[in-house]
């Protein structure tokens, strides 16, 4: 029998829903990395059994769609999910999704080497949240739990991410028979360099996370740096001890390990082969000069003023290339977001002078763009340049791999990715199969190895690294990481 998550609780529901029913119009699932890695192992509802997905009630419209819990089925390609949205108020959301999660949490776990606040012009301190805004991450991991509890036949719970760290413990705490599983998606911050963010409240409630964190059976990381950390940080608490393969806390043993999340070969296959080529290449094209592709979640982790201020000097240095960058909105309104705007704006706009001056085309903009055309992009890109200061995987990498393998081998191109996202480690070794690293702070590394993959140096991408990324994909991630939580206790 293949091994199956009976619960996922993720901050995200599998979609929301942003037109009334009568419409008849299909919501689009939401987009970030989680979504994309957790969509595959997805069991279909048989009315008694299959995956229960459990997330927050953010559509306009979710109430029509739900019954008075909260419970619908969700059609998909692959059969019925079902379905339970918890919905919160909004200044409960606010404090716990703005402050807690994204102004404090998110900017905090990307602190794997550099002082980021300190050696970017926007990177936001993590900034300790006041008790209430706490109290609020307490209230919605609660709900989240409490949830999860009523599930009394579901044989696990599968937990995800940074804005849900405190439910292992509760769950567990509330009785909960199955196993409990906990994958944090994002990195997991080096103490040292964290450090000076968590004095006072700000620490107490790090080490709230992570005990939360250990209330789970397994607690599962995306690299081997991330897991080191977490251990690290984990014994320093009190009553957190080291042993083989995890840490014994409150008298149980929680195994930890890493487990680098893979993509849906298939889906980002059938799109490859299907999808024309986007409008937005076109002036590239016409042009004849080779395309650049940056493509992201507009964050400030992943690099986007350095990679524009490396292709400014690229350019002025004689590089002669096209450029797309498109940057999807995220986070509106939350403020850690507030100066990376500008700072993208400022560095664009010298990019693109750079680049008017070269006569090479140039867009940078900000856009959602549909799933076809994000996979097409890296189809077509003769270089797909990923920058992130730091990144719990970045799937970015490993679906331009599978886009491009429907070009024939000596027509592929290479991607660039930032050496602290995940799929640096986890890729380790295949620079000369198409995956080149960079260090984004270091400008003249990051020029080099542009004007390097240009010329496709010192490789393009192999049958080697895309074989790689079609045996490591999501499913076989999910199935590495339930089975061993089956294991765990
Ligand atoms: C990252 C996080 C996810 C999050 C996604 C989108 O991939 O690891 O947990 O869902 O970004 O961010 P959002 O705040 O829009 O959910």
């Amino acid at each position: 029998m293949p091994i199956r998550a009976d619960l996922i609780l993720a901050n995200r529901a599998y979609l929301d829903h942003e037109a009334p029913r009568w419409a008849d119009s299909p919501s689009p699932a939401g987009s970030g990395g989680l979504l994309a890695a957790v969509r595959p192992i997805i069991e279909p509802w048989d009315g008694s059994k299959g995956t229960t997905w459990i997330g927050a009630g953010l559509g306009r419209y979710d109430r029509e769609w739900t019954d008075e819990r909260g419970f619908e089925l969700i059609e998909t390609n692959r059969g019925p999910v079902r379905h339970r949205r918890l919905y919160f108020g909004s200044s409960t959301w606010a404090a716990h999704y703005g402050e807690v999660s994204n102004s404090f949490l998110w900017p905090l776990v990307h602190l794997v080497r550099e002082d980021l606040p300190k050696v970017t012009g926007y990177y936001p301190a993590p900034a300790a949240p006041t008790d209430g805004d706490w109290a609020s991450y307490v209230a919605v991991n609660t709900a989240f739990a409490e949830a999860a509890a009523d599930e009394a036949a579901a044989a696990n719970a599968w937990v995800h991410d940074y804005q849900l760290t405190l439910v292992p413990r509760m769950l567990r705490e509330r009785g909960f028979r199955g196993r409990i599983g906990f994958f944090l998606h994002t990195p997991f911050p080096s103490l040292e360099v964290a450090q000076p963010y968590l004095a006072g409240a700000a620490g107490r409630y790090f080490g709230e996370v992570i005990r939360g964190m250990l209330g789970a059976d397994l607690v599962g990381l995306q690299s081997l740096h991330d897991l080191a950390r977490f251990v690290a940080a984990a014994t320093r608490l009190p009553g957190v001890t080291l042993e083989r393969g995890g840490v014994r806390f409150d008298g149980r043993f929680v195994r930890c390990s890493a487990y680098p999340v893979g993509i849906d070969v298939d889906d980002v296959l059938s799109v490859a082969t299907s999808a024309g080529p986007p409008d937005r290449i076109r002036a590239a094209r016409e042009a004849g000069l080779p395309l650049v592709v940056g493509l992201e979640r507009g964050d400030f982790t992943k690099g986007i003023p350095e990679r524009l201020r490396a292709m400014t000097t690229a350019y002025r240095a004689g590089a002669r290339f096209a450029y797309v960058g498109i940057a999807a909105p995220t986070r509106e309104g939350v403020r850690a977001y507030e100066a990376l705007d500008a700072a993208i704006e400022r560095e664009a706009t010298r990019a693109q002078e750079a680049a008017f001056a070269a006569g090479c085309p140039f867009a940078n903009v900000r856009a959602n763009v549909g799933w076809r055309d994000v996979v097409a992009l890296q189809r077509e890109a003769d270089v797909v340049f990923t920058s992130s200061l730091a990144d719990g995987q970045n799937l970015v990498p490993l679906q331009a791999a599978i886009a491009q393998s429907v070009r024939p081998a000596r027509e592929r191109g290479v991607i660039i990715t930032g050496r602290d996202a995940g799929v640096a480690s986890a890729y380790a070794g295949f620079e000369l199969d198409g995956l080149a690293t960079v260090d984004p702070l270091d400008e003249g590394q990051m020029v080099h190895t542009l004007t390097e993959a240009l010329e496709a140096r010192p490789g393009r991408i192999s049958e080697r690294f895309i074989g790689e990324v079609r045996s490591r994909d999501a499913l076989a991630w999910a199935t590495r990481f339930l089975t061993d939580l089956e294991d765990a206790c």
